[in-house]
């Protein structure tokens, strides 16, 4: 597996790959892996002839406040995962090789960026758009990967794709659990063994919404208080959303059909955890 610090040697790489007529995964991560990062790029390696992951822990996405400074770095257990899925390359630059002191250009996201995440991490798709916008012009790929996890992020992705004319495959793949649930994320590794317990908390209420959907309940209001409900009772923390909207637009609406789904952000501890599931599973 190669690894590539530098702009020019990963351009080079890849554009090496493309004139070959190769497909090309583009997997973009920032590090600290785990299953649910590794489905991803075991995906790819499926699909896609050559598959590069990339390992970047982007400043632009983070509020002052927030975890940047202490974001688990494990590069070396990183790169022996990635080598084990069959990852043909990594892109690990530096910050200071993604962004210049004086770097003042953003992708302004699509309105679909606006709410949820959005509204509570203001500047967080700005930076998210543009890291991803900067990793598809230095390694220009037919296919990208991004999980179900960050629904909203996805989203907005696919929508920057589509109205910028990227021209790139996007696949959105499914959300890896724990065998109790817990979806993983990076994040998780903050959280106490009660911590951990009460987070358990979210795939539960979103477990619940499901369950009452296929049992005829369409009220989005009645499954927006069956979740926080199911939320209280796990002893989470603070709930800043659980909401029932369209999956395309994320806009509410009065009654769910097949095209919903249930979003959860809440702090368990310090540590702020996002799920979400689609109703008509
Ligand atoms: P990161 O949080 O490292 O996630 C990288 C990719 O892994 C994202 O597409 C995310 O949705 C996916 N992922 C995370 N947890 C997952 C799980 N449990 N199951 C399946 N996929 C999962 O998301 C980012 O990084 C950044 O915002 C990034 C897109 C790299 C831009 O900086």
């Amino acid at each position: 597996m190669e690894v590539l610090n530098n702009k020019t040697a990963a351009r080079r790489w890849v554009m090496h790959q493309r004139c070959e007529q190769r497909s090309l995964g583009l997997v973009p991560t920032m590090g600290a892996l785990h299953a649910g990062h590794i489905s991803l790029a075991k995906r790819a390696v499926q699909r896609c002839d050559v598959t590069v992951a990339t390992i970047f822990v982007n400043p632009t996405q983070f509020a002052p406040g927030e975890d940047l400074d202490r974001y688990p770095r494990t590069l070396e257990n990183d790169l022996r995962l990635l080598r084990d899925a069959g990852v043909d390359a990594v892109f690990v630059p530096a910050v200071d090789e993604m962004y210049a002191e004086d770097f003042s250009t953003y992708v302004q996201p699509p309105d679909v960026a606006l709410c949820l995440e959005g509204e509570r991490r203001p500047d967080h798709f700005r930076g998210v758009t543009t890291v991803v916008t900067k990793l598809f012009h230095i390694l220009p790929c037919t296919h990208a990967f991004f999980g179900h996890k960050d629904y909203q992020q996805a989203r907005v992705l696919q929508t920057m794709n589509r109205e910028l004319d990227f021209g790139i495959e996007i696949e959105i793949c499914p959300t890896v659990r724990e065998p109790d649930g817990l979806a993983l994320s990076s994040r998780n590794r903050y959280l106490s063994d009660d911590e951990r317990r009460r987070a358990l908390g979210l795939h539960r209420a979103l477990t619940v919404a499901c369950k009452a959907y296929q049992d005829g309940q369409r009220g989005t209001k009645v499954l927006e208080q069956l979740m926080r409900a199911e939320l209280e009772n796990a002893g989470i923390d603070s709930v800043e959303y659980a909401v029932v909207v369209n999956s395309q637009t994320l806009q509410p609406s009065v009654h769910a059909d097949e095209e919903a789904i249930a979003l959860i952000a809440a702090r368990v501890g310090s540590t702020r955890l996002i799920d979400n599931q689609k109703l008509a599973t």
